[in-house]
């Protein structure tokens, strides 16, 4: 079987699979990281969003054959320790904000929101309602009003 090695979570690691597996499966199967979650398989539902070489992505989509030993993903078990703390500005937000009802798509609905913070603070702007508006992670429990004030209070504590 084919060995596979990329960055995850900060650290190189090594696994074997398939080169077509999807990454979701490596990553929650072979590697017990269970918080990217599947809904649909088809970079649709958008619930296994994390991030690739800090931009969002949905690991359902892409084969374990496609990452370099280089590319970094990080899940939302990762995301504090890109910022040096326990938890990340955005999830103290989603806290205060009381935002998770059953919480099955909230690890991506996080991951796409901070990802959506750094592209705006990267082109040197405040993150806007258009940017909110293209955060398109489906929620069944229907947490969008929630999602937004968390989102907006969240951007503003990583200073964007
Ligand atoms: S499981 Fe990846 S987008 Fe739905
Ligand atoms: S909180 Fe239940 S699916 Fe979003």
């Amino acid at each position: 079987m084919p060995t596979h090695s990329f960055k995850l979570n900060g650290k190189q690691i090594s696994v074997e699979a398939e080169d077509n597996v999807r990454l979701l499966w490596v990553l929650r199967d072979l590697l017990g990281v269970t918080g990217p979650k599947y809904g649909c398989g088809i970079q649709v539902c958008r619930s296994c969003t994390s991030h690739i070489n800090g931009k969002a992505f949905n690991p359902c989509s892409v084969p374990v054959k496609d990452l370099d030993p280089t590319d970094e993903v990080t899940t939302i078990e990762g995301l504090p320790a890109t910022v040096g703390q326990d938890l990340h500005p955005m999830q103290e937000a989603w806290l205060k904000y009381d935002v998770s009802q059953c919480g099955y798509c909230q690890p991506g609905q996080i991951m796409a929101a901070v990802a959506k913070v750094r592209q705006a603070k990267a082109e040197g702007r405040d993150l806007t309602d258009a940017d909110l508006d293209e955060l398109r992670n489906i929620c069944r429990c229907g947490t969008y009003s929630r999602i937004r004030e968390a989102v907006k209070a969240g951007a503003e504590d990583m200073g964007a």
